[in-house]
């Protein structure tokens, strides 16, 4: 099945264990996957087998903003994708639209591919104001930006990390609007991943929605050998 992987494993793990980690990944069969570990492990992590994702980024190439890493620095030791504007930044860290539409501008501008996160959350899912708030979500992150290319993930808030999904139904609802609100305001045809509480049970049911072009996985992708498994599910025979 040709769908992206991508692995977020967070704050998690230790050096010893990271580089177990690689080195399990790396004697598999699994290849053409994405890992975002904690940005002090992208140099260990880094490999030919598989791609390096940043969790985050700061929009300002350089400065002084102690305890930040530039956009400009992860492209200078060859990181190729971000994460940008996940739950977590935008609810624990305060992050809102206008950070994260400046972060997604540099991290273009230093060439470097954004995995825009968006979702809704509990509330706003019961509201039924799903749609409404990933489309907002979309345009005032992408204001003002030129780009070639973008990945979006949806993550509804209320499935990160809690065991609960939406149905297929409601998957490929937002799927399929955030392919058209790409398509009708930016002339573009962009991947949309799933997130949230992906699985080694789930993994090939979300797959298999068409609208689906790969998943974004977190807590399931701690261990390698699970996430081995997933890719398994969904690569082999
Ligand atoms: P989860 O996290 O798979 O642990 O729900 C997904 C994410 O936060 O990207």
């Amino acid at each position: 099945m040709n769908k992206l992987i991508i692995a977020n494993l967070k704050m998690n793990l230790n050096k010893k264990e990271i580089v177990e980690y690689k080195k399990t990944i790396e004697e598999s069969n699994i290849k053409e996957f994405i890992i975002c570990p904690p940005n002090i492990y992208i140099g260990i992590m880094q490999s030919n087998s598989y791609s390096v994702c940043a969790q985050n980024g700061y929009h300002i190439n350089s400065g002084a903003f102690t305890g930040e890493v530039s956009f400009a620095q992860l492209k200078s030791i060859g990181v190729n994708y971000s994460l940008i504007g996940h739950s977590e930044r935008r609810n624990m860290f305060n992050e809102n639209d206008e950070i994260i539409a400046l972060k997604l501008k540099s991290c273009i501008e230093n060439d470097i591919m954004p995995i825009l996160c968006v979702g809704e959350n509990k509330e706003e899912r019961e509201l039924g104001k799903t749609l409404e708030v990933i489309e907002r979500e979309i345009k005032n992150d992408l204001k003002g930006t030129k780009f070639n290319d973008i990945i979006i993930a949806y993550e509804p808030v209320w499935a990160i990390g809690t065991g609960l999904i939406p149905t297929k139904e409601d998957i490929n609802e937002v799927h399929l609007h955030i392919k058209k609100v790409l398509k009708d305001i930016y002339n573009k045809d962009v991947k949309v991943l799933y997130g949230g509480s992906v699985k080694l049970s789930n993994i090939k049911e979300i797959c298999n929605i068409i609208s689906v072009d790969g998943v974004l996985i977190g807590g399931a992708s701690n261990d390698p050998n699970n996430l081995i498994s997933m890719y398994n599910e969904l690569n082999v025979l």
